[in-house]
């Protein structure tokens, strides 16, 4: 077991990472055993597959219930959480209480928002089952949930008291699952941490699949994403780094209405067109970006065919919460490893990329 110790300003907690350290004794005790309720978020999917060894885990504690959810976007909105909220309220959860979320981005974003809001805030322990969740949404406390208007409006930035990213979950994660994990991977590999990039390229879709590659990709992960939210919590400047790819997917996944196309999928449009951009503006060098591309390629990260019009995805830009005073920003890149937040593109250069790259 590897970890990365996690300091904000308000709070500090440690991110555990490795094999089958989710079943070892005691690794809740401290955390749970004075709390009066625990309620346990878990992903149907993985209730399903593990749901003795999960109950065995939390057979110890006061008064714990399991609430299953549902993977899907669609499943972590505002009305399911106050309906949530209510149900708390209505089963005795206190502000001594605790709330565990187990399982992918969506599980891990809707117990993350019931955590920070429940009487102004309880105990949060996050369980990452999913590459994506382990290596990105579960940590620096970005939680939230979706109103009709739009993905995540609704949230806010609350940090968990522990996170445990238990790489043998990987095993039973489906193919596509691993590969929208992959992305984010790339994300880190291409805008700071090189040892990433060095793993990427020094292996294939099955061998990044072995126990020690998982381990050590999520954890360089890890690594990397808590020494950048540690000097940026709130998304003041630096972390916006973390947006590389984002402008464009974000605005792809809202144009798909976050249906037909994953997050990790548009991710990967995104690293292409923002990439390409930054090659164009003579940023990053050619060799550079088909080190990119090549990747995008080797994992088969876009792993289905879309259909979707520039105009429409620049009409979906507009809308991003990344945006400032009316204008689009960017994460560019100024050679690997060396990203640049908050930079304007060109409009007939981005129509340019757009139609070339995608259509
Ligand atoms: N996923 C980007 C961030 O957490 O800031």
């Amino acid at each position: 077991m590897k970890e990365v110790n996690l300091n904000t300003g308000g709070s500090s907690y440690r991110i555990s990472t490795g094999r089958s350290i989710v079943f070892a004794e005691n690794q809740f005790h401290d955390l749970l055993s004075k709390k009066d309720r625990v309620a346990v978020i878990v992903s149907s999917r993985i209730l399903e597959l593990y749901d003795s060894r999960i109950k065995g885990i939390f057979r110890s504690y006061n008064n714990c219930d399991f609430f299953p959810m549902k993977d899907g976007e669609e499943n972590k909105n505002y009305k399911y959480a106050e309906k949530f909220l209510n149900d708390l309220l209505s089963g005795g959860y206190s502000r001594n209480s605790a709330i565990v979320g187990i399982g992918g981005g969506v599980t891990g974003d809707f117990a993350g928002f019931i955590a920070s809001v429940y009487m102004r805030g309880i105990s949060l322990i996050h369980v990452p089952t999913t590459l994506l969740a382990m290596v990105d949404s579960s940590i620096g406390g970005k939680v939230a949930v979706n109103i009709s208007a739009g993905k995540n409006i609704v949230g806010s930035f609350y940090q968990p008291e522990m996170v445990l990213s238990d790489t043998d979950f990987i095993q039973t994660l489906p193919e596509n699952e691993f590969k929208n994990g992959i992305t984010e991977v790339l994300k880190h590999a291409i805008i700071g941490e090189e040892k990433l990039l060095t793993i990427l390229e020094e292996n294939n879709l099955k061998s990044l699949r072995e126990s020690d590659n998982v381990e050590a990709i999520v954890y360089l992960s890890a690594l990397f994403k808590a020494k950048v939210v540690e000097k940026d919590e709130k998304e003041g400047g630096l972390r916006a780094i973390l947006n590389f790819g984002h402008t464009v997917g974000h605005a792809i996944e809202s144009l798909l209405e976050y249906k037909t196309i994953s997050h990790g999928e548009a991710v990967a449009i995104g690293l292409l067109v923002e990439s390409e951009i930054s090659e164009r503006i003579g940023w990053l060098t050619e060799q550079e970006k088909r080190r990119v591309a090549d990747l995008i390629s080797k994992y088969d990260l876009i792993y289905n065919k879309y259909k979707v019009k520039t105009n429409d995805i620049l009409e979906h830009m507009k809308y991003d919460k990344k945006n400032t005073a009316g204008k689009i920003n960017f994460v560019l890149l100024k050679g690997l490893n060396n990203p640049v937040y908050n930079q304007n593109v060109d409009i007939d250069l981005l129509k340019d990329v757009l139609g070339n790259l995608i259509f």
